[in-house]
């Protein structure tokens, strides 16, 4: 039996990369950068299956010069790469990896929020450029993390366990979400729900987003909104970088309108070296690593390896974004 044919964008955890060789003629691109689009879509003229990133765009085009596609198997739980209404028109069925990744983006987040309150890596670089003299009562403070109140944008996955992180420090945390209320999620984590963005914007010492981006979150936090905070406020974004103006963002930063940021995404991924919020000091800014442990990885890999070869069998991945291309 001829093995269908599948193209892995790059190379991932070796065990997952068995897997799907089992079963099927599989290329993988061997770069550390992201084939280019052009690339990408000849690579999938004749594949039944695409294993890709969130660096890799799947559009109408690429999908229309693909005609054996039937499943893209994304290795991230966010998908704003692939336009799915595009693929469920062509019966391609989409997966993705949620889950595993949760509690290691959480602990992210976490690390970014305390590193920009208390200016760990402006403290490091002081100390490496030989700036310590003494111990100074008024040398790089901070600003309190325990006993802080933490407004979380999207009480998803992610943003219940960030909650549940502030927990332990006796922070208060409010959230914010447009498309889900649990009242029972509310108990279970201690958290208060506010029905308007702008309420929690003001109250928050430290703003964390969780939203995916979809075109009703693109630019959701932009100048009103970073006029609205403390000037004391600390913001930090794990979630996609567009769904802040980074504009809007360095101008707040720039003018002390709040104390700090640390993000790990940015607007255009990777940015420019040359841009200007690198030179801040008031701004932590990781190359979007927030799912990047060894293990979950492997997991996120295993995952995006299982969804592909199902979507080959023609059943839906166990984690998909597009069942009903299956159903009915
Ligand atoms: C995702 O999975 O969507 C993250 O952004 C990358 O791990």
């Amino acid at each position: 039996m001829v093995k269908p044919r599948v193209f892995i964008a790059r190379v991932i955890a070796q065990e997952a990369l068995d897997m799907i060789a089992q079963d099927t003629a599989m290329e993988v691109w061997p770069e550390e950068l992201p084939p280019a689009y052009e690339v990408l879509l000849e690579k999938a003229r004749d594949a039944e299956g695409l294993l890709t990133l969130l660096s890799d765009k799947v559009d109408a085009a690429l999908m229309d010069a693909a005609p054996k596609l039937k499943v893209v198997s994304n290795m991230a739980v966010g998908y704003d790469n692939i336009n799915i209404a595009e693929a469920t028109k062509r019966h391609i069925v989409v997966g993705n990896t949620p889950e595993v990744l949760t509690e290691t983006t959480a602990d992210l987040a976490f690390a970014l929020l305390m590193a920009a309150a208390r200016r760990v890596v402006e403290a490091d670089n002081y100390t490496r450029k030989g700036r310590w003299k003494t111990w100074g009562p008024k040398v790089l403070l901070g600003r309190d993390i325990h006993h802080a109140t933490l407004g979380i944008i999207g009480l998803g996955r992610i943003g219940a366990e960030v909650a549940k992180r502030a927990k332990g420090f006796n922070m208060k945390v409010l959230y914010y979400d447009e498309i889900n209320r649990s009242e029972e999620e509310e108990k279970k984590l201690g958290v208060e729900h506010v029905s308007e963005l702008a309420k929690l914007l003001s109250s928050a010492d430290f703003i964390s987003v969780h939203v995916p981006l979809l075109p009703q979150t693109h630019h959701l936090i932009g100048a009103t909104e970073f006029a609205m905070m403390k000037p004391t406020a600390v913001f930090i974004n794990t979630s996609r970088g567009p769904v802040v103006d980074q504009k809007a963002l360095y101008e707040a930063l720039k003018s002390g309108r709040i104390f700090a940021a640390a993000i790990d995404v940015t607007e255009v991924e990777p940015i420019s070296p040359d841009d200007a919020l690198l030179a801040l000091d008031n701004v932590i800014i990781t190359p979007h690593i927030a799912s990047a442990s060894f293990t979950t990885r492997e997991k996120m890999a295993l995952m995006a390896a299982e969804n592909l070869l199902a979507g080959l069998r023609g059943e839906t991945p166990p984690n998909c974004v597009n069942p009903e291309v299956l159903e009915g």
